[in-house]
């Protein structure tokens, strides 16, 4: 009788099986979750990586039935897969490192939601912004970061605005806005609202990595990103720098948008980028009278949302106050938490706080508030300037002294 292949012929084989992007073995990665062979030569072996249906899961799945379908004593070869947990995908973020964040930054954030979608105009900002207000209304630690550094809109729906300080270890401290969100955008760093910002490639993903990076977040709960409108640099970037943040996508409910949204979802699976659920936003509109309209079609983010096989988180409906509330700082789900788009909205908190927190964020129960362990970052003031920007941000008007820019990011004027 042939001698059955032993598991650890079956791992050296998979040190051959190279990640395309990262040029890495799988072993190497790290991403090998188990290899199990049974008395009978049949062979299963489980990987922790990608996502349901991503492209790179059927990659592996062929190389290495291919490979360890050819060892000697093998009867079958199953290949599982499961979702990388966070610790793993940090790791594998680090060992593929394209530029990630230092060790230790965002050490006290325990949930990096980026907010996306595939078109602009659906209300990304607006939900951003409430989102993290609902967060804080249900007792969590939220913060808002605006990652849409061209159409920044944030300060203007929390309500926020002015200049940030920099602290003791030179790091930037976010805003405040109602409900105790802290908030970070490039407005704050600009001469004048609505200044009109020109970004070379390079700039962006640099000014997003020191919001990461540069900024005291200190222990936040739920950190929510306002992405810009397209699947572009900035996702590119944030999936780089967080591998274990989660995407929450915003449709509107007809079918075309859906389609659109489905880019952005793809993006996601492709950098690996977890999807918490969707939003389905302008889901009808319903008037004083209770007469319901759906005015932008109806069932989109359902169909959505079982397509990529994540929950539909909610769908808001359309309501002027939201809108307004978003105009004037004062977000609905504060001013009014009874409205209807405050409670589908504050369901949709709900929805991300029952999914676990993600452990790599964890900070553990011992260590002080504010530590040595941040002692490792870069700080703002370290950071050089850009060539390209001759102007950089002005110094803080109150806080600590500090020599160097707070945020070293190109601006014009
Ligand atoms: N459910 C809603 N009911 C009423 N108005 C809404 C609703 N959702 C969003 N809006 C309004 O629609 C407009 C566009 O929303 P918002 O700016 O949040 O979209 P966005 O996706 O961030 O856009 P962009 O892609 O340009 O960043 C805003 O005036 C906002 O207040
Ligand atoms: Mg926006």
């Amino acid at each position: 009788m042939d001698a059955v292949v032993t598991s650890e012929q079956v791992r050296e084989v998979l040190g051959s099986v190279v990640d395309p992007e990262r040029g890495q073995s799988v072993v190497d990665l790290g991403i090998v979750r188990s290899v199990d062979v049974a008395d009978d030569g049949r062979v299963a072996v489980v990987l922790a990586v990608g996502a349901p249906g991503s492209p790179i899961r059927a990659q592996y799945e062929g190389a290495i039935r291919d490979r360890v379908g050819a060892l000697h004593g093998v009867s079958s070869v199953t290949v599982g897969f499961d979702l990388p947990s966070a610790e793993e995908k940090e790791a594998l973020g680090k060992r593929g490192q394209k530029g990630g964040l230092p060790e230790g930054a965002l050490a006290g954030v325990k949930n990096v939601i980026c907010v996306a979608s595939g078109k602009g105009g659906v209300g990304k900002s607006t939900l951003t912004a409430n989102l993290a207000a609902a967060l804080a209304a249900e007792g969590k630690r939220a913060a808002a970061l605006d990652a849409d550094v061209w159409g920044y809109s944030i300060p203007r729906m929390l309500g926020v605005h002015g200049r940030p300080t920099v602290n003791a270890d030179r790091k930037i401290n976010p805003l405040e806005a109602a409900a105790g969100v802290k908030v970070m955008s490039i407005e704050f760093f600009l001469e004048a609202q609505d200044q009109a910002i020109v970004w070379r490639g390079p700039m962006l993903h640099k000014a997003i990595k020191q919001f990461l990076q540069d900024v005291e977040w200190g222990e936040v709960d739920f950190l929510v990103l306002d992405l810009p409108p397209g699947t572009g640099d900035v996702s590119m970037t944030l999936a780089q720098l967080i591998p274990s943040a989660r995407m929450v996508i915003v449709t509107t409910p007809q079918p075309a948008a859906q389609k659109v949204a489905h880019r952005a979802s793809e993006l996601a699976r492709r950098f690996d980028l977890e999807i918490a659920g969707v939003i389905e936003n302008m889901s009808g509109f319903t008037t004083p009278s209770g007469e319901r309209f759906t005015i932008f079609g109806e069932g989109g983010g359902q169909l959505l949302a079982d397509e990529l096989d994540v929950p539909l988180l909610a769908k808001i409906p359309l309501q002027e106050s939201l809108r307004v509330g978003a105009d004037e700082g004062r977000p609905l789900v504060l001013d009014d938490p009874h409205a209807p788009a405050s409670q589908s909205i504050r369901q949709a908190a709900r929805g991300l706080i029952a999914m676990a927190p993600i452990p790599a964020f964890e900070v553990p129960p011992a260590a002080p508030a504010s530590s040595g362990r941040r002692s490792a970052l870069p700080t703002a003031g370290a950071q050089k300037p850009p060539a390209e920007s001759p102007d950089a941000a002005p110094p803080p008007e109150q806080g600590p002294k500090v020599t160097g820019t707070p945020l070293s990011l190109p601006l014009s004027r």
